[in-house]
């Protein structure tokens, strides 16, 4: 049986590219992962007096869903050179109550994206930071900051041959990552 492994996308925009390779991988993955976009861009920012007894229905909502999954992979643009708030609220609020996190054991996989050449290398490296303390064991090679996403796709939409096989390689990577923590 399939791993249900969530994805978060860290843009908003309807059209971001970001989204789009999260779409890619859907469609690449090996049969043994099953990957599910999260929704997170309607959660409130974390604020621990809203997060009572009766926490927002969204919170819970995405609490329930990251629970269910057995991996998690953070496909993410960089903002300023750091993570943009939407990824980072949502780490936060999956963090909490305390000592229920439902993020602790999880495989994870980090992949940034971006226009420019750099890839996205500081926002990857501050997820990585928030990664390590919520004790999610995360794939490192390989690395994947893919840039130039721009013209990672042709003219009708479609992913290039050359950017398919870089995303193949990571989702394979990750999916034996998966299966060897499991
Ligand atoms: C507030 C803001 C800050 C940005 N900072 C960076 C940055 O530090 N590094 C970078 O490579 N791109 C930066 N960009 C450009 C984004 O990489 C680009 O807008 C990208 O398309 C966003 O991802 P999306 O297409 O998934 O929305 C920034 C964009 C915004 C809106």
């Amino acid at each position: 049986m399939s791993k249900k492994i969530a994805v978060l996308v860290g843009s908003l925009r309807k059209d971001s590219y970001n989204l789009k390779i999260a779409k890619v991988f859907q469609q690449i993955a090996p049969s043994s992962l099953s990957l599910h976009i999260i929704q997170i861009g309607d959660l409130p920012l974390y604020n621990e007096d809203i997060d009572t007894q009766t926490p927002p229905p969204s919170y819970t909502r995405f609490r329930q869903e990251i629970a269910n999954c057995q991996g998690v992979i953070f496909i993410t643009p960089e903002y300023n050179r750091g993570l943009p708030a939407v990824i980072k609220n949502a780490i936060d609020v999956g963090s909490r109550p305390y000592g229920q996190s439902v993020w602790s054991k999880k495989p994870a996989a980090i992949i940034s994206v971006s226009p420019g050449g750099i890839g996205g290398f500081g926002a990857n490296h501050q997820l990585r930071q928030s990664l390590v303390f919520l004790d999610m064991p995360t794939l490192q090679q390989p690395e994947a900051y893919f840039g130039g996403v721009s013209s990672a796709f042709d003219a009708n939409g479609n992913i290039t041959a050359k950017s398919q096989e870089f995303l193949s390689s990571i989702i394979n990577a990750y999916a034996t990552w998966v299966e060897k923590l499991s």
